[in-house]
């Protein structure tokens, strides 16, 4: 099993540190049987992949055994861009039964407890992958060797991946990258995400920076400035009130 050498692009610095304590603290209090849990937004660019890391790392700290997961196989940046190697095998060749040895895609990490499966090649059939079986022996059997799986995913807005990697999950976290939030967007993609069948465990504040262009082909709707992880969705945070009405009638 080869080691990968995290970089975290961006500043790790103590106010990043305690916003992911405190989004680590919420999940723990989702439940014990929250352990699978993919980080979606609506669009691009708001954030997922470096949510995905940052979590993942904050749990890895607190000495769980965490799996990072990179299950954007459109478009991985994870790799490129938080780490230094080559990686042959990922989690396309794995869905796709091109390699069925644990130690050629799974990776520690330079971060104690931390390890991590890449995206692997573009396959031409992502959703089809994620759909199949491999996929879900891929979760049962990292549900009993890990505390935490973390899985970046695609868009919610651009394509089905998400949804159908959500709907294997314990639970789902909504990454929200613009500080005014599209509310009827935000509430057709959380439609799409609650027909899935999973559970929202909630909504992460990210005023992301953005960049122009799609790799998904949908143009992003939102243009905002960059600033660092906010906080975690509060009840009192009267845009998450009309946007989960019924989370907030319970
Ligand atoms: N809180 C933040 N402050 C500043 N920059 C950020 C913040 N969060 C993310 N970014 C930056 O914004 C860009 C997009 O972030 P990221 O790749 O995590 O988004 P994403 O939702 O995974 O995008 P995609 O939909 O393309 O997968 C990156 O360059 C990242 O470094
Ligand atoms: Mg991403």
């Amino acid at each position: 099993m080869s080691t990968i050498d995290i970089k975290l692009e961006g500043q790790d610095n103590y106010f990043v540190q305690e916003s992911f304590k405190f989004i680590r603290t919420n999940i723990q209090f989702c439940g014990a049987d929250i352990k699978t849990i993919a980080i979606t937004s609506c669009n691009e660019n708001e954030g997922k992949s470096t949510t995905a890391l940052y979590i993942a790392k904050s749990f890895a700290e607190l000495g769980k055994k965490v799996l990072l997961i990179d299950a954007d196989m459109r478009k991985s940046v994870l790799a490129g861009r938080n780490f230094k190697m080559n990686v042959s095998a990922g989690l396309s060749e794995f869905l796709s039964g091109q390699v069925k040895d644990a130690h050629s895609f799974l990776h520690k990490t330079t971060v104690e407890n931390l390890h991590f499966i890449l995206a692997g090649v573009y396959p031409p059939n992502p959703a089809e992958l994620l759909s199949g079986k491999n996929f879900d022996s891929l979760l049962n059997v990292s549900r009993n060797s890990f505390d935490y799986v973390i899985i970046d995913t695609p868009p919610l807005g651009a394509v089905a991946d998400a949804a159908i990697i959500a709907s294997k999950c314990d639970g789902t976290i909504m990454v929200f990258g613009s500080a005014e939030i599209n509310r009827k967007e935000a509430q057709e993609v959380i439609s799409r995400l609650r027909l899935s069948g999973t559970k929202l465990l909630g909504a992460i504040r990210n005023n992301a920076t953005t960049k122009s262009g799609s790799a998904y082909g949908k143009k992003a709707y939102y243009k905002h400035k960059s600033s660092n992880v906010k906080k975690v969705t509060e009840e009192d945070d009267e845009s998450w009130k009309k946007l989960f009405p019924s989370d907030n009638d319970k």
